[in-house]
Formats: C-alpha cells, structure tokens, sequence
C-alpha cells in the first residue's frame, strides 16, 4: 500500500494524459485497493461540451468495467492547467464523481479516505463529502 504523497504523484502523472482542449484544466484521480492496486483516471472532454468525463469518472468506468469486487481504500485527486496540476486551489471531487465513487466504496463496503490536492492538501473521506449517501444497498433486492 502506498501513501498520501505517492497515490497524489499518480494522480498528478494521470493528470498529463488529460484530454481537456476545452477548459485546459487538466484532471487525474488515483484510486487505490486493499490488494495494493491502483487505478487511474484523467479527464476526458467532448467537442460537446456537456458530455465531458471527470477524472474519477473515467477511473470508476475503468474499475467497474474491469470486473471483480476490490475495496477502495484511498483515492488521490489532481488538477490544474496543464503541468501544473496540485498547485492552486485545492481540488475536491464534483458533486457527481462523489456519487460515482461511492458506487465502488459501497460495493466493497469501505470509506475510503480523500486527498485533494492544492496549495494546501486537504485530507477528508468519501462519507464525508457524500453523506447519507444513495448506493447499491437502496436497491438491494429484499
Ligand atoms: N473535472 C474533473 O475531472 N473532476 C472533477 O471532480 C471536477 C472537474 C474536470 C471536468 C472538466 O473537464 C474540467 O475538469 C473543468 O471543469
């Protein structure tokens, strides 16, 4: 398992493959399992604007499309113009990529802490920026 300052370096690094002509923010989120796995993730956008994929979006299609039930433990997000991701303001996950990331916390029935990166890294976890969260267990067949 790594830590902080190493699952923000993949975050940062994921952030260079950002395709983002549009805004030029460029976004990479790391994601890391309890088997020490780590999945990334940079923002995609669309000619569309509207139809633009966040960083952790793409890295939750990537998990979820992958297969198999892993525990999210840690998730590392970046951003800024380009080369520059985690100077700035600090970045948090919007409102929809907090959703999506639950769907995998919930699934592997975790909280998983959350970096965001920044002049100042803010440490906080999922149930703290999605609570009374709506998951897979609303759902759950009786
Ligand atoms: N973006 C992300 O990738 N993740 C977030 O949590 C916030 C915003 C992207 C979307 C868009 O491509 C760019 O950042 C500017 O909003």
């Amino acid at each position: 398992m790594i830590g902080r300052d190493e699952l923000l370096a993949l975050a940062r690094e994921a952030s260079t493959r950002a395709y983002a002509p549009y805004s030029n923010f460029h976004v990479g989120a790391a994601l890391q399992f309890a088997d020490g796995s780590v999945v990334t993730g940079a923002n995609v956008e669309n000619a569309s604007y509207g139809l633009s994929l966040c960083a952790e979006t793409v890295a939750v299609g990537k998990v979820l499309s992958e297969g198999g039930r892993r525990d999210l433990v840690s998730v590392a997000v970046t951003g800024g113009a380009p080369g520059r991701a985690g100077q700035g303001a600090t970045v948090t996950p919007c409102g929809r990529c907090r959703q999506m990331l639950n769907e995998v916390a919930q699934l592997g029935g975790t909280d998983p802490v959350v970096w965001c990166d920044g002049d100042e890294v803010v440490e906080t976890t999922l149930s703290a920026l999605l609570p009374h969260a709506f998951g897979p267990a609303n759902l759950a067949k009786p």
